[in-house]
């Protein structure tokens, strides 16, 4: 199967707008924008239509309305399309990067084949450009990779970002890293879209080897054997009722000028199928379960990112895979796991199996080194009904560490909220038998299963991101087509370049 994850070719233009030559120059509208000076030219050259859209309120800057004109007095490009941008004092670099996703999906399914976009508004112009690249980028995926016939329209073939200031070759460099960043995002798409017949624990393991090679990254993937050596039980536990067997995938990042300290660890959830186990989960609706290794994608493809932006620390990642099947030798309700830390769980729901794979993850990770972790899952419906499909529950301590992972990560587009972690919690995982319940029952599900995985942080600077209901879009957005959005991806890679607040 040929990757469907291409970019189109993106580059840098210092000209004036009106030597822009493209086939469709994109230019955010402000809500109120109407006086705004350099917008006189833009009128001027679609012979009048901006202020007549504006005035008749066909184009009021709301967020995501498009109008497209053509060019009608001489400008070298052939259309324009205004797209609302919102107020002026909400454009964010995260607003920026939906917008111009939403200007780039737009001319994609117009068959546009060069694409501009017009830099404006007063967001710091480094993060603007390499925002603006990360939205093109992510306008290129697609999800029909196994359609035989008819496919969705092509990717932009070449696109421009258009600036008037700034160093270029500044400029250049946040291309650049936009262009990788929104790429690394895609392939963790194409990963979570993959069936679980094609993407097993097996072949994620040989897909991330591949990926992760090819950005610098060194990569261990350890097998049944080794993964029983090291006595990791829950993870066993968790792959007994599954005929593929499972896989640990490491990955090091150890650049030659690096401090020895801190060590970024970043652990992933990487069930390729939630069946549920014995405690199997309904019909309905299971499928989507196929991308239950959206955590696990996403620490990949930011091991890949961080290889090739060479970001100034050592970072290890850590993503533990395997089914949750219900075969005849599969994990039932009542049996008790040991797991690699030596902590003693009794799995009262065979379904509650993601936070039993990454309490072995997160224990590997401190065992390679790691100092400061920060754990990826799709791992309770719970998070989904306290924050929607909106934003991702974050959990953790210290809170400075928290709130420096919740930060970058919004920047780059993960949002997260935050959600407590208090000691009577841990009550609901009170086990008669052995350490700790696998799960709390049903109030605060996302709080417990935090809870539990904090027995497994060994007091470090840990963040948990619950992504259950930011993994996957159920239905299209302006920015962004329907199925796996690529989360996480972003967030990760830039924190491995905050090192300097991490004291
Ligand atoms: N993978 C699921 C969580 C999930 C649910 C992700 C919906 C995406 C969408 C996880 O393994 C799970 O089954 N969690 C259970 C835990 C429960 C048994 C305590 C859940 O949330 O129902
Ligand atoms: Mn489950
Ligand atoms: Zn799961």
């Amino acid at each position: 199967m040929p990757s469907t994850v291409s970019l189109p070719a993106i580059a840098l233009s210092a000209a004036p707008p009106a030597d822009i030559d493209t086939e469709l120059l994109a230019v955010p509208i402000f809500e109120g924008d109407e006086m705004a000076s350099d917008l006189r030219a833009l009128d001027g050259a679609t012979g009048g239509a901006l202020m007549r859209a504006q005035e008749s309120q066909e184009l009021r800057g709301k967020p995501f309305e498009l109008l497209i004109t053509p060019v009608i007095n001489g400008w070298r490009a052939a259309r324009i399309a205004f797209i609302g941008a919102g107020k002026r004092s909400d454009f964010t670099i995260e607003r920026l990067r939906r917008v111009a996703a939403a200007a780039a999906l737009g001319a994609r399914e117009r068959r546009v084949q060069r694409f501009a976009w017009l830099s404006r508004g007063d967001l710091p112009v480094l993060k603007a450009v390499q925002a603006a690249t990360e939205g093109i980028a992510l306008s290129a995926f697609s999800a029909d990779r196994y359609k035989s016939g008819e496919r969705g329209a092509p990717p932009i073939d070449e696109a421009l970002i258009a600036v008037s200031d700034g160093e270029p070759s500044e400029l250049e460099a946040a291309i650049n890293r936009g262009r990788i960043l929104g790429e690394s995002s895609n392939i963790a798409r194409e990963l979570s879209n993959e069936p679980s017949n094609v993407l097993t624990p097996t072949t994620f393991a040989e897909r991330a080897t591949e990926i992760c090679q090819a950005a610098g990254v060194a990569v261990d993937v350890l097998d049944e054997h080794d993964i029983a050596d090291l006595r990791m039980g829950l993870l066993l536990g968790v792959s007994r009722g599954s005929a593929e067997p499972p896989r640990v995938i490491v990955m090091r990042h150890r650049p030659a000028d690096a401090p020895q300290t801190p060590v970024l660890g970043l652990v992933g959830k990487g069930i390729t199928f939630d069946t549920g186990g014995i405690s199997i989960k309904p019909a309905d609706g299971m499928e989507r379960m196929k991308d239950d290794m959206a955590g696990g994608a996403a620490v990949v493809c930011a091991m890949r990112a961080i290889g090739l932006l060479n970001a100034p620390i050592n970072v290890i990642g850590v993503v533990p895979t395997t089914e949750n099947m219900p075969g005849g030798r599969a994990l039932k309700p009542g049996d008790v796991l040991t797991s690699a830390s030596g902590k003693t769980v009794e799995v009262i729901n065979t379904d509650a199996e993601g936070r039993l794979i990454l309490g072995d993850g997160l224990w590997y990770a401190q065992k390679l080194g790691a100092t400061h972790l920060v754990d990826v899952a799709t791992l309770t419906g719970a998070a989904v009904v306290a924050l929607g499909k909106v934003t991702s529950a974050i959990f953790g301590q210290p809170e400075r560490w928290v709130e420096l992972v919740r930060a970058t990560a919004e920047e780059a587009g993960d949002r997260c909220w935050p959600m407590p972690l208090y000691d009577e919690y841990s009550d609901q995982l009170r086990s008669e038998i052995a350490d700790m319940l696998n799960t709390g029952g049903r109030p605060a599900g996302a709080c417990t299963a935090a809870m539990f995985l904090k027995e497994f942080a060994g007091g470090l600077p840990w963040a948990h991101l619950d992504v259950a209901g930011t993994a996957w879009a159920d239905e299209a957005k302006p920015w962004m087509v329907k199925g796996a959005s690529g989360v996480a991806v972003r967030g990760l890679a830039e924190l491995a370049f905050t090192s300097e607040k991490w004291k």
